[in-house]
């Protein structure tokens, strides 16, 4: 009888399964996936911040590509990591120095490899109007000290692309300076916001856990912070964790272990 039982229930609980229509069980293994988020597109195939390496990121299918934005002497939006262009292009100077033409007259691509030669420095414009429905974003303010009313022209971008609403591509905006978020969060409250946290041997307080949790949806942190730890404390503060900058697999399969909600890297096949 108890066997007739047991075998009873257990036919009930597979046809529960059966029966549960396949959008609920793509929805649960979607919200259950860890993403993928390309740094600085994937950075370590072709050159950082490029359409380039926007496009090796999609066809490697990570979730997201990371962005850095910062603004032009004249007022544009652009891709670029450092407040020079020295590092990453064939010219020399300040971002905020150099008018829009002036910065795309440069290559962007030469200094990675010859094969990227003519890779020019992306607007965010662009790459919104390229990759809208295509690939998540996370959009990092650069250094948003030096550019006054950034947060403001990155709204009004989002905007215009139809992206503040929510939408099957993630789009999240994010920074060290936390002002800028906190700014941005209440020009644009519609978007996800994340805190981006340096290394620190203190960790992240209690204090500073419940004022994140007030305005953000994603603790985005250095990877040597995290542990199992670190993580449950931001999941019991109703917020996800994406932790960068993997670069070798045995890095990406600790952060896995942990438990983190996304892995920011520039080599997106190492998160397996
Ligand atoms: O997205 C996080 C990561 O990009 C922060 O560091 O210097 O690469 O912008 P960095
Ligand atoms: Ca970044």
């Amino acid at each position: 009888m108890k066997k007739f039982v047991s075998a009873l229930l257990t036919a009930a609980m597979m046809a529960g399964l059966f029966f549960q229509p396949v959008e609920t069980v793509q929805a649960e293994k979607n919200e259950n996936k860890v993403l993928t988020i390309a740094h600085r597109g994937a950075s370590g195939y072709a050159p950082e911040n490029t359409m380039a390496a926007f496009e090796k990121s999609v066809d490697m299918k990570a979730d997201l590509f990371e962005i850095d934005v910062q603004m032009s002497k004249d007022g544009e939006i652009v891709v670029i990591h450092d407040t020079t262009v020295d590092r990453t292009t064939n010219g020399s100077g300040k971002v905020k120095k150099l008018t829009l033409e002036e910065l795309r007259s440069l290559d962007a691509g030469s200094w990675f490899r010859e094969e990227f030669a003519g890779e020019k420095i992306p607007t965010l414009s662009e790459v919104l109007d390229k990759y809208r429905g295509k690939s998540g974003i996370l959009i990092e303010i650069k250094s948003p000290s030096l550019y006054p009313g950034i947060e403001k022209k990155i709204a009004e971008e989002l905007k215009e692309h139809n992206l503040h609403k929510p939408h099957n591509e993630k789009i999240i905006v994010q920074s060290f300076n936390h002002d800028s978020v906190q700014t941005f969060h209440s020009i644009l409250p519609s978007v996800p916001v994340g805190v981006l946290i340096g290394y620190n041997e203190a960790g992240i307080s209690s204090e500073e856990m419940n004022e994140f949790s007030s305005y953000a949806e994603y603790v985005n942190p250095s990877k040597k912070m995290v542990d199992e730890d670190l993580v449950d404390r931001i999941h019991d503060h109703d917020m996800e964790i994406h932790p960068w900058t993997v670069r070798d697999r045995k890095s990406a399969d600790a952060l896995l272990d942990a438990g983190v909600d996304g892995i920011i890297t520039d080599y997106p096949d190492y998160i397996e």
